[in-house]
């Protein structure tokens, strides 16, 4: 999510990290900052707003002396955007300085018990508490306290230090997070993506995790956490910028697409404790949830369909009446809401329209607000009373993918927070219930490793002019994003049908040939469904179906079948949306299309 750049040499280090930075702005961000060692001491400079903000307050870097230093580009999860919160951070002392990228879930524990030891912090990031740790634990070996701070952190980390004491080694860990070395002459370089060094060397070093770097001008050595050097192969980046920026792959779709796994974790796992979910940024008390009498759920485009799905999980797990609505429909219909409704407004960008002014004409009716949003500090996260922050990281690709997905996720974490409080299942539910969702990141791994499975499939079809999505219960809302998939980046026709409705007129729709999707993960639906595919069947259609694995029955009415791994119902669509956004994928591919910038579309409709 954040940028990372080091550096260590002989020319000065502050001008290449800036020029680090600059090259990982595709990926957004809403601070900078950098910190370099010189003559004993540490400088940084951090500053909220665009690189070009910390660039004017240190005239381009040639205001900060030094040949050795880090740089960051946040994407701010813990903590609004601010020059406090901006990275690096250092410890109290000031003997390190630390940028990080990733997400430490155990953090408030952690600065408990530093603040219980007498540290003080300035800033609301996890973070700082890395650079708190490495005061406490060193005692004059930098390997040996980096090794003891880490063996702490829960969560994931691309860490970039810089020690006082040190002025000629700079370390560097991963876990989870990407972090990659850059091998030069007389000078060697850390990234948090292969952009930021691409003009200084094409070898590097692609870290696994728990590699601890040790760079020095000369050398750069790579051990394990017992210090045993670990001999690592050089890669040669043969990609120009453009293709660094996508990790390799041809798209940005594609990458975030993978990165749904690790996006999963970030968002679900900081949030569950010891079976229970508990959930930052929210103030609302079981008083404030009982005394709602309605709920209300606003989105646009994806985020609406994540409110589709919102209405049968959360409905099923509190027994509230949920209402989902279009932003755009929901703010000119007098909607009936009051000081009793929670409406929840789900937005990727936080900047949408519709969404923002649906939300102020909830607010000033009486609702409270409650947000799931994946921007830190954007319009719809100020204006929210309560906020469920996705930590998907930067999404760039116009189709929301891993967006999507961890907007359902925040969702689960919603309704199991609030059935917990009301207590409307019993204990050993909640407890399936919040391992599943736990597990389920691991299961949409597994899926996404059978891509190639879709993409056969994708390619027989990638002719198509029409496609059908049917489904029932959260099935149905499912089929509705991959419906929008399809749409949005083939420019197939497609729809999304509730399956017990198509016998109510679009079946007449149905020719030979006609290609329907039938979602038929929910094992409650799974012999309805089975109806309706052979409604459709017998009168040419063929089938894609999407079920439960062991379902071999499918097998004789679907010419295709995708088997997703067991996981509770409520959560399957957490399971059938990444193949049906690999499939419109595959289908743009296959035509040949633009799949991060489809026609007609933007990334955030700011605009009514
Ligand atoms: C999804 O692939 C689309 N790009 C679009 O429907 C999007 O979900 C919608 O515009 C809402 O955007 P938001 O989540 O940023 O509010």
């Amino acid at each position: 999510m954040c940028g990372i750049v080091g550096y260590i040499g002989e020319k000065q280090a502050a001008p290449f990290l800036l020029s680090g930075l600059a090259r990982l702005e595709y990926r957004g961000y809403d601070s900078a900052g950098i910190a370099v060692y010189n003559n004993g001491d540490i400088t940084v400079a951090k500053k909220k707003g665009k690189l070009a903000v910390l660039s004017e307050s240190i005239e381009d870097g040639f205001k900060i002396k030094g040949t050795f230093g880090i740089g960051h580009t946040r994407w701010a999860t813990h903590g609004e955007p601010s020059d406090v919160n901006s990275h690096p951070h250092t410890s109290m002392s000031g003997t390190f300085a630390v940028v990080h990228n990733g997400i430490i879930e155990n953090y408030l524990t952690l600065k408990d018990e530093l603040t219980n030891k007498g540290f003080e912090f300035k800033s609301q990031t996890d973070t700082e508490v890395i650079a708190q740790l490495l005061e406490m634990y060193y005692e004059g070996d930098l390997f040996d306290a980096v090794v003891k701070t880490t063996a702490r952190l829960n969560g994931s980390y691309a860490l970039g230090i810089v020690c006082k004491d040190y002025p000629d080694t700079m370390m560097a860990v991963r876990k989870e997070s990407p972090l990659i070395v850059g091998l030069g002459t007389g000078e060697n370089y850390i990234a948090s993506d292969i952009p930021a060094i691409l003009g200084h060397t094409r070898n590097v070093y692609l870290l696994e995790n728990d590699e601890f770097v040790v760079a020095t001008k000369e050398d750069v050595k790579i051990y394990d956490r017992n210090k045993n050097l670990i001999k690592k192969k050089i890669f040669e980046v043969n990609w120009d910028v453009e293709a660094a920026e996508k990790g390799g792959y041809d798209s940005f779709m594609y990458k975030e697409m993978l990165e749904q796994p690790r996006a999963l974790r970030d968002t679900i796992h900081p949030r569950i404790h010891e079976g229970h979910v508990k959930l930052d940024n929210i103030s609302m008390t079981k008083e404030d949830i009982e005394k709602f009498t309605k709920i209300s759920i606003i989105g646009c485009g994806s985020a609406y369909h994540v409110g589709c799905v919102g209405k049968y999980v959360i409905e099923k797990l509190t027994r509230k009446p949920v209402e989902v609505e279009l932003a755009s429909e929901f703010r000119y219909r007098e909607p009936i809401v009051d000081d009793t409704t929670l409406v929840v407004v789900i937005s990727q960008s936080g900047e949408t329209a519709d969404t923002i002014a649906a939300m102020r004409d909830a607010k000033k009716a009486g609702a409270r607000i409650l947000s799931i949003v994946n921007v830190v500090g954007s319009t719809i996260a100020r204006e929210s009373e309560d906020i469920l922050y996705t930590w998907a990281g930067p999404e760039i690709a116009v189709a929301t993918t891993k967006a999507y997905s961890t907007q359902l996720s925040a969702i689960y974490l919603i309704a199991l927070y609030m059935a917990d409080l009301l207590g409307t299942i019993e204990k050993d539910q909640l407890d399936k219930y919040v391992k599943a969702l736990y597990d389920l990141p691991d299961k949409v791994e597994k899926v996404i490793e059978k891509r190639e499975e879709i993409k056969a499939v994708a390619d027989e079809y990638c002719k198509i002019e029409h496609a059908f999505f049917i489904g029932r219960g959260t099935d149905y809302a499912a089929a509705m994003e991959g419906s929008l998939k399809l749409k949005e980046i083939s420019y197939v026709h497609s729809e999304a049908y509730a399956a017990g409705e198509l016998k109510h007129g679009t079946i007449s729709l149905i020719e030979n040939g006609t290609l329907v999707v039938a979602v038929a993960a929910s094992k409650n639906h799974f012999d309805k469904m089975l109806s309706n595919i052979e409604e459709v069947r017998a009168r040419g259609a063929v089938i894609y179906a999407l079920c439960g694995e062991g379902n071999k029955l499918i097998e004789k009415k679907a010419k295709y079948v995708f088997y997703i791994p067991d996981t509770e119902d409520i959560f399957t669509p957490s399971l059938v949306v990444p193949p049906m956004q690999l499939f419109g994928y595959y289908v743009s591919k296959a035509k040949g299309l633009d799949v991060d910038k489809p026609r007609n579309l933007a990334k955030s409709v700011t605009v009514e």
